[in-house]
């Protein structure tokens, strides 16, 4: 089975991927951490995504089709996976699509996790202080959540026209919302 998380910056993908991931006892691919961790090490990927990541710009899609590529492609993630933080644009909704759909398969449920601005910009402010997270400064948030109306909401109607959308209420406790998609998956 395969799960996308989508969801503003903060509408909790990482926290509800995490706790999918276990239940389900595939991976959660999340595009956010792996870049947090090539800049970390430094490496090619790394150095280019930097200042697209810092400035809460979205790290271009040369970069990213690349990365989603050899995720798919991993062993483990060839019977499901939950996606965190992609597809996040047209071309690589295009490209998961066409790679499940050469395989038999296909995204199943799309999970709109939906928190008002206020929210997001309260629990953001609140990672800052406990992570650290260098695009989680009060200027970068405002980017990322207008790179997220611009470039990614538009998704949504993409994956409505498949049928696999689920607007998830995401305020509440973690437990609350993590239960409230289980009533939703049915299991
Ligand atoms: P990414 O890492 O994907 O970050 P994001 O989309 O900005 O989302 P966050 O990780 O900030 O939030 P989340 O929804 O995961 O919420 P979380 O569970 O952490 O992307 C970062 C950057 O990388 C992008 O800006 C871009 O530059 C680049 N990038 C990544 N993927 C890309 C792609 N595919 N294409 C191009 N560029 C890409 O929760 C947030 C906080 O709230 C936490 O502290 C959590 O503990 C807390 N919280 C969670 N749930 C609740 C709750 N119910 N109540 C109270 N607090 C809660
Ligand atoms: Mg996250």
């Amino acid at each position: 089975m395969y799960i996308l998380l989508l969801g503003a910056p903060g509408s909790g993908k990482g926290t509800q991927g995490l706790i999918l991931s276990r239940r389900f006892g595939i991976p959660k691919i999340a595009t956010g951490d792996i870049l947090r961790a090539a800049m970390k090490a430094g490496s090619p990927i790394g150095k280019e995504a930097k200042r697209f990541y810092d400035a809460g710009k979205l790290v271009p899609d040369s970069v990213i089709l690349e990365l989603i590529k050899s995720e798919l492609a991993k062993p483990e993630a060839q019977q499901g996976a939950i996606f965190d933080g992609f597809p996040r644009t047209a071309a690589q909704a295009e490209l998961v699509d066409k790679t499940l759909a050469l395989r038999g398969q296909r995204l199943n449920h799309a999970l709109l996790l939906d928190v008002p601005e206020e929210e997001l910009v309260r629990r953001l402010h609140g990672r800052a202080l406990q992570e650290g997270r260098t695009d989680d400064t009060p200027e970068t948030i405002r980017t990322r959540l207008v790179v997220y109306q611009q470039e990614t909401a538009p998704l949504i109607a993409h994956f409505a026209q498949h049928g696999i959308v689920h607007r998830v209420p995401g305020q509440g406790t973690i437990d609350d919302i993590a239960l409230e998609i289980q009533r939703i998956l049915g299991r």
